[in-house]
């Protein structure tokens, strides 16, 4: 059988096809279409990747990998060749044992019945392609993206945790904010009342074999004007799509938001002022995105992630034959995912912008 889709692969020039299963060998990526002459080596990846493990504190899953990126292809002499990149990073801490029962229950809210039913066929554990595993191969690829876009328009893209459950940390400046404040509380929020809170919350529903969502806010600082490409990619329509595909989103707001709605136009209009060589805005209710186009002001939205599906506590539901049976979810998984997907939003969000360079300067 043919398949004619192209599902695992994510833009148009600059061009990313990640490739893995959560219980295989491994997992990774193949980059087509980066800039030749970018100095690159596994050292600048590898700061995403363990900011991404899992296994680094409390707050996240136990299972332990080292997760350590192998170039194999496309760099020679530390300079990006321009040929495809492939990067490859070993599976190590497997235990199938652990979905023994999950092989005749989907679990609810997971891609269990989902793939099943797509494909007629679905790993025998771990979740598979649906694993946040198969992340990996966007983080590897955007930390490519995000060395070219910070050496050649000097971007930065920072991501960071702005709420657990219903505690939200609303005061971050986003002029301000860079990854190593980010990084400076494990669940990654950089309020460090606000992040004691969250921190307490996901413990105790870690105790209570529970599970929590949470939103990340994500800032693009220094994108030059005219980037998106009207009207089917749109700037906004690519990020959401990006933030999207990442497992586990329910939600994606650019710039003022659902929020903006409640506002009338005379305050939400963001008024021209002349700022330093450019035209800029007084206020940023746009997100930094006008018709689709980037506007030279900080790209700026937020993504909200579900509590994870794979709980500990007993529910009710009913295994593939439609039998009524009672699920506790073994194996280690994330009370809450946010913390790991800070680097996960970055990787999207500079994979979108490296394409949408590329596609400008094709103009
Ligand atoms: C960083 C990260 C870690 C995750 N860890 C888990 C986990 O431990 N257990 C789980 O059930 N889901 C986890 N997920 C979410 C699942 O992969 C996702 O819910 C599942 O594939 C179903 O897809 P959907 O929620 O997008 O519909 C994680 C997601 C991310 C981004």
């Amino acid at each position: 059988m043919e398949s004619q889709t192209m599902s695992s692969t994510f833009g148009t020039l600059f061009r990313v096809t990640t490739f893995g299963e959560s219980h295989g060998k491994g997992v990774g990526a193949v980059v087509d279409g980066c800039p030749p002459g970018l100095t690159l080596g596994e050292k600048d990846i590898q700061p995403q990747l363990d900011r991404r493990r899992p296994g680094q504190t409390r707050l996240t899953t136990e299972r332990e990998e080292a997760d350590q990126v192998t170039i194999l292809s496309g760099v020679e002499n530390g300079r990006v060749l321009g040929s495809p990149i492939a990067m490859c990073v070993a599976n190590k801490d497997q235990r199938p044992g652990d979905y023994a029962q999950m092989q005749s229950v989907p679990r609810p809210s997971h891609a269990d019945y989902t793939y099943q039913m797509k494909y007629g066929i679905r790993t025998s554990s771990g979740g598979g392609r649906s694993s946040a595993r198969e992340t990996i191969g966007r983080v590897v690829a955007g930390a490519i993206a995000d060395k070219y876009l910070h050496e050649e328009y000097g971007i930065e893209i920072v991501a960071w945790v702005s709420s657990v459950s219903t505690i939200t940390a609303d005061e971050i400046d986003e002029n301000l904010i860079t990854r190593e404040k980010t990084d400076e509380t494990p669940v990654r929020c950089p309020s460090p009342e606000k992040a004691e809170q969250m921190m307490r919350a996901i413990m105790a529903a870690k105790e209570d074999k529970d599970s929590l969502g949470g939103i990340i806010s994500c800032v693009c600082r220094h994108v030059p004007a005219g980037l998106g490409e009207p009207v089917f990619e749109k700037m906004e329509a690519c990020l959401a799509q990006a933030m999207l595909s990442i497992p586990a989103t329910k939600g994606f707001e650019i710039g003022s938001g659902f929020g903006g709605t409640r506002m009338p136009g005379s305050r939400h209009n963001d008024p021209f002022i002349k700022k330093e060589g450019r035209l800029g805005t007084a206020t940023n209710h746009s997100g930094g995105v006008q018709g689709g186009i980037s506007n030279g002001e900080p790209i700026f939205f937020r993504v909200a992630f579900k509590p994870p599906a794979t709980i500990g506590k007993a529910q009710n539901t009913a295994d593939f034959e439609g039998n009524n049976v009672s699920l506790e979810a073994k194996g280690r998984h994330d009370p809450c995912v946010v913390p790991r997907a800070v680097p996960i939003v970055e990787s999207m969000a500079a994979l979108v912008i490296a394409d949408l360079t590329l596609q400008q300067r094709m103009r």
